[in-house]
């Protein structure tokens, strides 16, 4: 086979084989098919497209590439959840420890954040000690006895998708539906969980910015999914705004253990409701969405989902104390208010404006090599639809280093619009694709 004929074959519109695809990525792996001759594949993909027998076989060559993880030590459904990124998203925080708390077993790998999101890793680490680094043994086991781990994606996980996502990211070919798709689910279909429920984001701090974008997306990768025999589903949330209040590292950390002491802010709580049925329901804890629901609040009422969480944070050598006593997260030395400039209703907060605020105050990064700084960030006093009168505070940016601080404040003033006029509310949850449907296509329930 040679790579040329194969770029030709898609440059001109025509279907790749199976093996034709697995050839070209256990090639372009090894290093015998070069970048540049990868980059014009890419290319060619984004004006050409893949079908979904291409993509399906796209995304099983990348997820063979390196380990595959194999839970079958782990009794019960095992659970995971993705998020296609967002700013304020600390939804896994909360989530996984409800869902653990509920007898699900939650073995989760997660990422680091990049650019304006923030990365669930990033989050955990805010408790002194906290590891992500577990061992194949040290994961199960932990699944097994607390129904619980959050590890970082090892190193040879898909290994064939982080040379092309690479690839990708210098030669603008990020942005292709079939491309993203395999590319998420190689990772997620390598670790091993029998059930995925994926998270994806739409608005101006998300990756697709369109919803009718976000729902193609969900429903190739619920194709995906179910094509390789995991029960998957996709919620496509709002990320026009960001999600609950706190946005940094600590801040983060701190709301979600509000959430699960049953004080979390109502579209957060919306976000990780929608989730959680969807995983109570398609592991069979649950008879519907109602009843998923009211499980999850007795979770929280009950302090049992606080206390997953104490025990996840103490079983991978962080500090657990925190998780009641969040007073001790370590505060930034600057607090400066973001006032208003009129009297009027918030309509709208660009949500990567935020991020990218809490990014430059050092709360993210910009090359994977940065430092995190955990305690910066900004809180979001007024979202859309609030009212506040001019001079009040629309939001709080923490800073550790003033003249940070001071770019921080003009820019988080930017991201906010207001107007006269109340806007109409936003509906967090814009869609639920399923992917029960017996002849594997994905069922859309629009809301
Ligand atoms: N996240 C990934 O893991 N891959 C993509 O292609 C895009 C986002």
């Amino acid at each position: 086979m040679r790579m040329y004929d194969l770029i030709e074959k898609k440059k001109t519109g025509n279907e790749l084989s199976a093996e034709e695809i697995r050839w070209m990525i256990a090639s372009y792996t090894n290093g015998e098919i070069p970048d540049y001759q990868m980059s014009a594949m890419t290319m060619a993909i984004c004006f050409r497209g893949l079908n979904e027998k291409e993509t399906l076989a796209l995304t099983l060559e990348m997820r063979d590439s390196g380990d595959c993880l194999d839970l079958s030590g782990i009794e019960g459904i095992k659970a995971d959840k993705h998020s296609t990124g967002g700013v304020g998203d600390k939804t896994s925080l909360a989530l996984a420890p409800i869902i653990a708390a509920l007898g699900i077993p939650m073995a989760k790998m997660s990422g680091r954040g990049l650019g304006h999101t923030g990365g669930t890793i990033d989050k955990l680490e805010c408790f002194p000690g906290f590891t992500t680094s577990l061992g194949r043994e040290e994961f199960i086991r932990n699944v097994n006895t607390i129904k619980i781990a959050i590890a970082g994606q090892t190193a040879n996980l898909a290994p064939a998708d982080k040379k092309l996502y690479a690839l990708r990211d210098v030669t603008a070919t990020v942005d292709q539906k079939s491309l993203i798709a395999s590319s998420i689910m190689s990772k997620k279909l390598a670790s091993g969980s029998d059930l995925i429920v994926l998270d994806v984001k739409t608005g101006s701090g998300a990756f697709m910015k369109e919803r009718k974008e976000a729902e193609a997306l969900a429903e190739e990768m619920v194709r995906i999914g179910t094509g390789a025999g995991r029960k998957t589903a996709a919620v496509i949330t709002d990320m026009d705004q960001p999600l609950g209040n706190a946005v940094g590292n600590s801040l983060e950390v701190i709301e979600a253990i509000d959430a699960l002491s049953g004080k979390g802010p109502a579209d957060f709580m919306e976000v990780v409701y929608a989730l959680g049925s969807k995983i109570l329901t398609l592991a069979g804890a649950a008879e519907n969405e109602a009843d998923a629901r009211q499980k999850m609040e007795e979770c929280i009422a009950l302090g049992a989902a606080k206390q997953k969480l104490a025990e996840l944070v103490a079983a991978q050598g962080g500090d657990a104390s925190y998780v009641f006593d969040t007073d001790r997260f370590e505060r930034a030395a600057i607090r400066t208010e973001v006032c208003a400039p009129q009297d009027g209703y918030v309509q709208g907060i660009e949500a990567k404006e935020i991020g990218t605020a809490c990014m430059m105050l050092g709360g993210g990064r910009r090359t994977k090599e940065d430092a995190i700084d955990p305690a910066v960030g900004i809180y979001l006093l007024k979202k859309k639809g609030d009212f506040v009168k001019k001079g009040e505070p629309a939001a709080i940016v923490y800073a550790n280093d003033p003249k940070k601080g001071d770019a921080a404040v003009r820019q988080v003033l930017n991201a906010y619009r207001f107007g006269v006029k109340k806007p109409d509310p936003v509906p967090m949850i814009k869609a639920v694709i399923d992917g029960v449907a017996k002849s594997g296509a994905p069922q859309r329930i629009g809301l």
